[in-house]
């Protein structure tokens, strides 16, 4: 399978920004890891971040008829983007949405995410391993 992983606003500074919360490590390593765990199980991934809503509504566009699926991180994005929510369900591709901290133990305002419905599901509050069970429940 070819699976799409799509990091949004402030994600780019994984590993610099709270890292309490969201860890060490930086994107770029994160994704390495990734692209290495994806290959080991004869799948593919590709990555694209942006802190720009609409690049990612045109990211999630793009994947139609190239992708098996996408793995989305839309940081605070999640909260409110009816943008990035219409995107998804525009397009046939699965999503399954990230988060790498457990936003239900965090402020309200990130207790809801406009994203979800129109989802195939959920991974949230593993660290970066929410990004591993993301990409594995497309195979699994
Ligand atoms: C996040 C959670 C969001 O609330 C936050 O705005 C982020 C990261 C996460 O991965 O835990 O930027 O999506």
């Amino acid at each position: 399978m070819k699976i799409l992983v799509i990091n949004g606003v402030n994600l780019n500074l994984t590993g610099r920004r709270e890292k309490h919360v969201y860890g060490g490590e930086s994107l770029a390593e994160i994704n390495g890891e990734l692209s290495a765990f994806a290959r080991s199980e004869g799948h593919e991934a590709d990555f694209f971040q942006s802190n720009l809503e609409g690049e990612i509504c045109t990211a999630v566009q793009n994947a139609e008829g190239v992708y098996d699926g996408i793995v989305l991180n839309a940081g605070a994005y999640s909260h409110y983007s009816y943008a990035i929510r219409d995107a998804i369900a525009s397009v046939s591709v699965p999503v399954v949405e990230v988060h790498m901290s457990n936003v239900f133990a965090r402020e309200g305002f990130r207790h809801t995410s406009v994203l979800t419905e129109v989802c195939k599901g959920e991974i949230l509050g593993f660290g970066k391993q929410s990004y591993f069970l993301a990409l594995e429940s497309f195979w699994r």
